[in-house]
């Protein structure tokens, strides 16, 4: 496995790759590896034949007063999980490698952004945006792999890509969870015992939402009180949003008919913890 720290670095592993004749896979990472990163690099694995993967906590898409300095930092056990997991290239950049302080163009995808975690965070999806767009244009994978997590940053990147014309198709896999279903997250560190415990209420009224959806409860007014109502029983929390949306245009849904997107951001005690669950009431898959 190597390790490029620069960009003209990566450029050279990645035109000699494609020299060979190997199809590039990208798996954008903040680092802080666990199942969930590891989910993507498998599903790289398989398709292609030559796997980078980046380690970047970009902080761009942090706001002041956001967790950037406290971001969990593992260096040596990522390196040592990407060599386990076969990878071939990991770019590891500081930040004056990604970012000169004189630049000024950001990428910007409009309407998409505004809503869910948008609302809640203004700038991150323009530091999210911007740092992707910086990593296709230094890689240039043929494929790059994101988490339905992240279900809106994956909505977001996927416009960014038919927009700006980016030659990439993008994947997106789905949600590893912990065996009590808490969906795994690099944040999930930050919590107490009793906060984790407390935080399988998350997944749970999820699940909820999705089985009255699924009996016939139409009205996402209905699904989103219990879930609240659900999820402040389970202990004190601030709740940022729970919404139903469309699943690709991320538009709050006044009734539920087709494809919906059930997602919500509660901040536990020290950790700001995202989750979502697709629903189809027309049984067709999304
Ligand atoms: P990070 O939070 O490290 O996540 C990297 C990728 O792993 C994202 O595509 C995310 O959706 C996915 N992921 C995280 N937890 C997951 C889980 N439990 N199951 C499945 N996939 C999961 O997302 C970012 O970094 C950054 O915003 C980034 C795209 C790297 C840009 O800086």
């Amino acid at each position: 496995m190597d390790v490029a720290e620069t960009i003209a670095g990566v450029r050279q592993h990645v035109a000699a790759a494609r020299r060979r004749g190997q199809r590039t896979g990208l798996v954008p990472t903040m680092g802080a590896l666990h199942e969930g990163h590891l989910s993507l690099i498998r599903a790289a694995r398989e398709d292609c034949s030559y796997v980078v993967v980046s380690i970047f906590v970009n902080p761009t898409q942090f706001a002041p007063g956001e967790d950037y300095r406290q971001y969990p930092r593992t260096p040596q056990p990522d390196l040592a999980a990407c060599r386990g997991a076969g990878v071939d290239l990991v770019f590891a950049p500081s930040v004056d490698e990604m970012y000169d302080p004189h630049e000024l163009t950001t990428v910007h995808v409009g309407g998409l952004t505004e809503g869910l975690c948008g609302g809640h965070r203004p700038g991150h999806f323009d530091g999210v945006t911007t740092v992707v767009a910086k990593l296709f244009s230094i890689v240039q994978p043929d494929v790059a792999y994101f988490g339905q997590k992240d279900a809106q940053q994956a909505v977001v990147i996927k416009k960014m890509v038919a927009d700006l014309k980016f030659p990439i198709e993008i994947i997106v896999c789905p949600t590893v969870r912990d065996p009590d279903g808490l969906a795994i997250s690099s944040r999930n560190a930050y919590l107490s015992p009793e906060q984790r415990r407390q935080a399988l209420v998350l997944y749970q009224a999820l699940q909820m939402a999705q089985r009255e959806i699924l009996a016939g409860q139409s009205e996402p007014d209905t699904v989103i009180r219990a879930m609240r109502d659900r999820i402040t029983a389970a202990g004190a929390c601030t709740i940022d949003y729970i919404e139903i949306t469309d699943p690709d245009t991320l538009k709050p849904l006044d009734s539920i008919r087709g494809a919906a997107l059930i997602a919500l951001a509660v901040q536990i005690g020290p950790a700001r913890l995202i989750d979502n669950v697709l629903v189809d009431v027309t049984g067709q898959p999304h």
